[in-house]
């Protein structure tokens, strides 16, 4: 298959925390949808959901990627290099962490007693650093596609005008994808002499591990966001969207 005309005109996706979740749903999504997936996340090996999928889905791609960690980046790129695969069409910075990711007794790290420089460094390297810096070392795969997008999933905390804001204090969260939100808008003028858009979205309530009030299936979200990253133009790129494709209110 790997050289086959069938294969050459596959669209490949690259997904940074594909094992649950969000980054699960567009693994689904992206595979009924006929790209070829490489679905990266920290432990492929306990990656169940991915493995099973990978059984019966020859286009899925299971690869090690520890967005903390930049020998893990480089080894991950190295990794798709071996894959032979070329071009990187869409790269989905999915990855992210919030309060209760990082204490599981979420008052623990989020209220203003409790703020240290570790939990909110570790916050804003996740959410806001990470992702610049998974474009960077992909960036050779994304400029061969010739029409490359590269999704960044931030949040409606991030927003002065949230429509739907929480009581609930969250320092790290907020700000990290503001500073998330602040990246993409810088990327965009570097990426669109190359052809390359991007676009920071905000997924809606997903129901998934770090919301357990979502109310939109994570498939569905993923949907939603593939929509937009196939419609997306250059004109519009370093945007921060709903996950309708309306720009989100600032
Ligand atoms: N759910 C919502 O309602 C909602 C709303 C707004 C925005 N978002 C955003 O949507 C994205 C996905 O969130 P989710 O709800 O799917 O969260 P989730 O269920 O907590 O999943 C988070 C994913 O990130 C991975 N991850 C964490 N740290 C990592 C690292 N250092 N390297 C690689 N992977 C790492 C996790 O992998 P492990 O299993 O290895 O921990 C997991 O796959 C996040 O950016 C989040 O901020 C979600």
């Amino acid at each position: 298959m790997q050289n086959s005309i069938y294969n050459m005109f596959m669209k490949t996706v690259l997904i940074t925390g594909a094992n649950r979740g969000l980054g699960l749903g567009f693994t689904k999504v992206f595979l009924k949808q006929g790209y070829k997936v490489i679905a990266s996340c920290r432990d492929p090996q306990s990656a169940n959901d991915l493995i099973s999928l990978s059984r019966v889905n020859p286009d899925l791609y299971l690869i090690k990627l520890d967005v903390a960690s930049d020998s893990s980046i480089v080894r991950a790129v190295d990794a798709v290099e071996a894959l032979e695969l070329d071009t990187i069409d869409i790269l989905i910075n999915n990855v992210g962490v919030n309060s209760r990711t990082i204490n599981p007794d979420a008052d623990k790290s989020r209220k203003l007693i409790h703020l240290d420089r570790k939990v909110l460094g570790q916050m804003f390297d996740i959410n806001a650093v990470a992702p610049i810096l998974v474009v960077k070392e992909f960036l050779s795969f994304l400029k061969r596609s010739g029409r490359a997008v590269v999704v960044n999933v931030t949040s409606q905390r991030a927003s002065f005008n949230d429509p739907e804001p929480s009581a609930e204090v969250n320092y790290g969260y907020c700000a990290s994808k503001v500073a998330l939100n602040m990246m993409v808008k810088e990327l965009a003028k570097e990426l669109a002499p190359l052809q390359i858009a991007t676009f920071a979205v905000h997924p809606g309530s997903v129901l998934t591990e770090m919301n357990s009030k979502g109310v939109i299936a994570p498939e569905q979200a993923a949907e939603n966001i593939a929509k937009i990253a196939e419609q997306i133009e250059l004109a519009a790129s370093g945007s921060f969207l709903n996950y309708d494709g309306e720009l989100f209110p600032l």
